[in-house]
């Protein structure tokens, strides 16, 4: 059955968010309904949105902003400074966002159609967190929700940071939403950092030559420039997968909290095996197939 999407997001940070977008809008298994955007300037965020959906001629598709702080405001707003470099022009200064607010926009969408609407949530909590304590009923009405956040797997070998950012950066929201009840697949960063894209993939990319795939190359570049680096993760549209095809990974069902009150590990969430003093809250991705992921990835890139 095909999914009706929200996609939540922080794009323009990191280039993954871009490259998630770029995965739902070339998935037929999806018809994205609606992007909205979260944490910092919302400005840039929704029009490197609107300008990616401009060049993929789904101009159409309303592009809404939310909150731009964490919940409490007594967080660091992450900003690099390099949001919108490699696709913004000083003319896409004139698109314009919704009018709508993201929250109602958000909750008039899951209300309208009940049990259809999937979130796909790759930024901050705080906009699914606030839309939770506007409508507690969404919690029952939307259809699911696939969160790229979190890290549960500290010791598998891989040097992991211990808190992931799109957690560290909201926790208190994070806690409202893996609190909610709402059906949660959580794809945790210690699976994430296991899927990647480098120098090579993008020069297959840009063989392609249409103007969405050059904007997606010359974002990445940006971004390898920026970190340094020959390859990038693909956190973000590891979760956009999963919510195609979930046997590209492996889900258990656990118990996810969330730290707030740590005087170092704030943002860390602690993931425990369900049981029955433990109910879970969610299902949790705790391996990836990466090859076939990546296989999964590029040969929808590609798709003209
Ligand atoms: C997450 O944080 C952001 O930098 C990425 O876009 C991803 O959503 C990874 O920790
Ligand atoms: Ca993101």
């Amino acid at each position: 059955r095909m999914r009706r999407v929200i996609l939540d997001t922080d794009i323009g940070s990191d280039v993954d968010d871009a490259l998630a977008l770029a995965l739902i809008l070339k998935s037929d298994e999806l018809k994205l309904e609606a992007v909205t955007v979260v944490h910092g300037d919302l400005d840039v965020r929704a029009r490197i949105a609107m300008k990616m959906l401009s060049l993929a001629g789904a101009g159409d598709i309303p592009v809404a902003k939310g909150i731009e702080k964490p919940l409490l405001m007594d967080r660091p707003v992450f900003w690099t400074g390099h949001e919108g470099e490699g696709i913004l022009t000083p003319e896409d200064r004139d698109l314009k966002p919704a009018s709508t607010h993201a929250i109602d926009l958000i909750v008039s969408k899951i209300m309208e159609a009940k049990g259809e609407i999937t979130i796909i949530a790759i930024g901050p909590l705080t906009n699914i967190a606030a839309a939770i304590i506007r409508e507690p009923r969404i919690t029952e009405y939307v259809r699911d929700i696939f969160i790229m956040g979190g890290v549960t797997r500290l010791f598998n070998g891989m040097n992991l940071p211990y808190r992931e950012h799109n957690i560290r950066c909201d926790p208190e929201a994070a806690k409202i939403v893996f609190n909610s009840g709402m059906p949660i697949t959580m794809v945790p960063l210690d699976v994430t950092m296991k899927t990647s894209i480098n120098r090579d993939d993008l020069k297959v990319i840009s063989s392609m030559k249409t103007p969405f795939t050059d904007a997606i190359v010359s974002m990445v570049e940006r971004y390898l420039e920026f970190r340094g680096r020959d390859y990038t993760w693909l956190h973000d549209p590891l979760a956009v997968a999963v919510s195609i095809d979930e046997t590209l990974v492996r889900i258990v069902d656990m118990k996810v909290l969330v730290e707030t009150r740590g005087e170092v590990a704030d943002g860390q969430t602690i993931a425990l095996p369900a049981s029955v003093r433990e109910e879970a809250n969610a299902r949790v991705c705790i391996d990836v197939d990466s090859s076939r992921f990546k296989r999964f990835f590029m040969e929808r890139i590609l798709r003209s």
